[in-house]
């Protein structure tokens, strides 16, 4: 499974992307605005120096024009930057209309596998079901990412599944287990999913003991 990390923070990129298991990074407006005062281009442009491989940058416009517009200037700043779009009917249309140009799309904001078929139709790269965002309203978010899964394994599309909105480390193994190719995680999420307190009790007696032989 490809690890995307879910942030805009470029302290946190840097720190991941030195264990060479980051394989792209998604943004999307929340965090980016948490980041501050900073242009958008600037950060998506030093995030493509740290990480090579896709890189999501979020369209704000609603309507088809103006998210084609805005779609090809984000798709001008990098050759890796992948255009964000959310799933919605102008979104769908501009899906379609920016892949056959050549322009990677994500298609983000996914809560249903018939809003999944209808990106994966319309050309998108990746198909972003937001897990997380399902579990808080009580709905099983991972039970999205199995249909997605499942209808997309019965045919050819080019389409990824990304499941994104992780919350925890479990989010992350089921998704794998079920065959999601990405998982987008934030750094708090990294973080959990490596650190074990007995790999860090372990090798604390094992160079306790070993002091003993000198
Ligand atoms: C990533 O592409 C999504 O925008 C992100 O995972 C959403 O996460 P959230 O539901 O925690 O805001």
């Amino acid at each position: 499974m490809k690890i995307f990390i879910d942030t805009a923070n470029l302290d946190e990129i840097k720190k991941y992307a030195e264990y060479g298991i980051v394989d792209g990074v998604t943004t999307n407006p929340s965090l980016v605005a948490k980041e501050g005062d900073i242009s958008h281009e600037q950060r998506i442009k030093e995030i493509c120096e740290i990480i090579d491989g896709p890189v999501s940058a979020e369209v704000l416009a609603t309507e088809y024009e103006e998210m084609l517009k805005e779609g090809r200037m984000l798709a001008g700043w990098h050759e890796n930057v992948v255009v964000k779009l959310p799933t919605i009917r102008d979104g769908l249309r501009a899906c379609k209309t920016l892949s056959d140009e050549g322009i990677k799309v994500n298609m983000t904001l996914v809560f249903s596998p018939s809003q999944a078929l209808f990106c994966a139709k319309a050309g998108a790269t990746f198909i972003s079901p937001f897990i997380g965002r399902l579990d808080d309203i009580s709905e099983p978010g991972m039970e999205l990412i199995e249909e997605i899964v499942d209808i997309l394994s019965n045919y050819d599309y080019k389409a990824e599944v990304l499941t994104a909105s992780v919350r925890h480390p479990r989010h992350v193994v089921e998704a794998a287990k079920i065959g999601s190719d990405i998982a987008t995680i934030p750094f708090d999420v990294l973080d959990k999913m490596f650190n074990h307190p007995l790999t860090d009790r372990g090798l604390e007696k094992f160079l306790k003991d070993a002091k003993k032989n000198k």
